[in-house]
């Protein structure tokens, strides 16, 4: 994707799934669409609990956070989507802060 004012492709809709339990993957994925949407791609910020529709969509972005090492919802979303290997796909993941000894 570019990042020009104008460049999304007419048509083309790009979904962000996403699963976020305190908000901080929230934050991120709606900064990482709004983004995309300035670039001019029409986009949607839907949560995984609502269902999204992957194939509704010509780019799919995922996030989510790590929990005790796994990223259970987004992988469950993945599987459940059959989404492995059917279109590029972007996983967004939030952790722990490196700052503030990660707190
Ligand atoms: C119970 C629990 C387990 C967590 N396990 C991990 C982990 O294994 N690795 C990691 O990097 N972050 C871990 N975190 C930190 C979260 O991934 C981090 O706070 C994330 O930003 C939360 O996202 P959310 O606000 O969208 O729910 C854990 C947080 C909680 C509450």
């Amino acid at each position: 994707m570019e990042r020009s004012g104008t460049s999304g492709d007419p048509g083309v809709r790009v979904l962000v799934a996403f699963e976020s339990r305190k908000g901080s993957t929230r934050e991120i994925v709606e900064t990482i669409a709004a983004e995309i949407n300035t670039a001019g791609w029409d986009v949607d910020v839907i949560e995984i609990k609502d269902s999204p529709r992957p194939d509704e969509y010509g780019y799919v972005i995922i996030g989510g956070p790590l929990h005790m090492g796994k990223i259970k919802g987004v992988r469950n979303f993945v599987d459940m989507r059959n989404l492995k290997g059917v279109r590029p796909t972007q996983l967004t993941l939030a952790g722990f802060s490196v700052q503030n000894g990660g707190k």
